[in-house]
């Protein structure tokens, strides 16, 4: 990204109150998705938990956002390539760091992203599970959402919550849904009504829905190989939907979107959780 010249990048949080529902997965994939159709990624892991994004792609991360704020390391040294060249920021066991910047640390924050010459088309950030003041400074921070959901009633009450709380703290009103791990379209489209009726009724916002991903053991199977679900399961139905996903997000003129990846810092170093 050449930030003097203002490029634009997409920042998008995936984000879903309930653990395990598959952010991770659909983050890493939508990634490899996107640089498949030619653009530029990178993933921000913004998770504070253990199955982060190095560890299903099975990559080697030796630094993190934490030897970067004191100056020791950076930007270039923290960030690992993934399959089909997309770029990991391991940020991890840094973020609690990241909402309680000082001004040296906002500072060289500032100066490592604008000297960063990565030319990005998309950012793409893994947050943690939970509705913690970390989860939305990040959703925040980026300029789209997607909330991850499951047909589980516990996933589809905590993706409420999380919608909630980002609203009536933050009056955040845009938010898009993608419905994971579930039998077919129908139980997807079901999953989908349930939580904007209630976000329509209680909170006045519609919810935009980006597609499903359905139950398919290829997923956990590549899990297991610590290999990417779209590069080894191509012909898998959660591949090929998590493919449709990213060609759609894609290919959405995005008028609305005017950020460069310093609008991402600012809402970072502005965020107030
Ligand atoms: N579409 C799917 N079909 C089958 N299994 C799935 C699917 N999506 C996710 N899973 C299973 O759920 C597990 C958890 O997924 P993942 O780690 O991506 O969730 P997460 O939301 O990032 O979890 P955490 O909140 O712990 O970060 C995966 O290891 C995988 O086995
Ligand atoms: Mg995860």
């Amino acid at each position: 990204m050449n930030t003097a010249e203002g490029k634009t990048v997409r920042t998008i949080a995936v984000a879903s109150g309930k653990g395990g529902v598959g952010k991770t997965n659909i983050t890493a994939n939508l990634a490899i998705g996107f640089s498949m159709l030619n653009k530029k990624v990178m993933v921000f892991d913004a998770d504070l938990g253990l199955s982060n994004i190095d560890v299903i792609l099975n990559l080697a991360t030796r630094y993190n956002i934490k030897d970067l704020l004191k100056g020791e390391k950076k930007l270039e040294d923290l960030i690992v390539e993934g399959p089909q060249g997309i770029k990991i920021l391991p940020a991890s066991s840094g973020i609690q760091e990241l909402t309680s910047l000082d001004e040296f640390q906002r500072l060289r924050l500032i100066e490592e992203f604008e000297s960063y010459n990565g030319n990005l088309d998309y950012l793409l950030i893994d947050t943690s599970s939970g509705i913690s003041e970390n989860v939305s400074f990040f959703c925040m921070a980026a300029q789209e959402i997607i909330i991850v959901t499951s047909a589980e009633p516990t996933s589809m009450t905590d993706a409420y919550a999380l919608i909630k709380v980002l609203f009536t703290k933050y009056q955040e009103k845009d938010f898009r849904v993608l419905i994971n791990n579930v039998k077919n379209s129908h139980e997807a489209t079901e999953v989908y009504k349930r939580l904007s009726t209630a976000a329509e009724r209680f909170l006045s916002i519609s919810l935009d829905y980006i597609g499903f991903v359905p139950h398919d053991s290829s997923v956990p199977k590549a899990v297991r190989q610590q290999k990417a679900l779209i590069d080894i399961y191509p012909e898998s139905e959660a591949a090929k939907s998590l493919m449709e996903i990213a060609g759609r997000i894609s290919g959405e003129s995005n008028n609305n979107v005017k950020g460069t990846l310093q609008f991402f810092l600012g809402g970072l170093l502005k965020a107030k959780c």
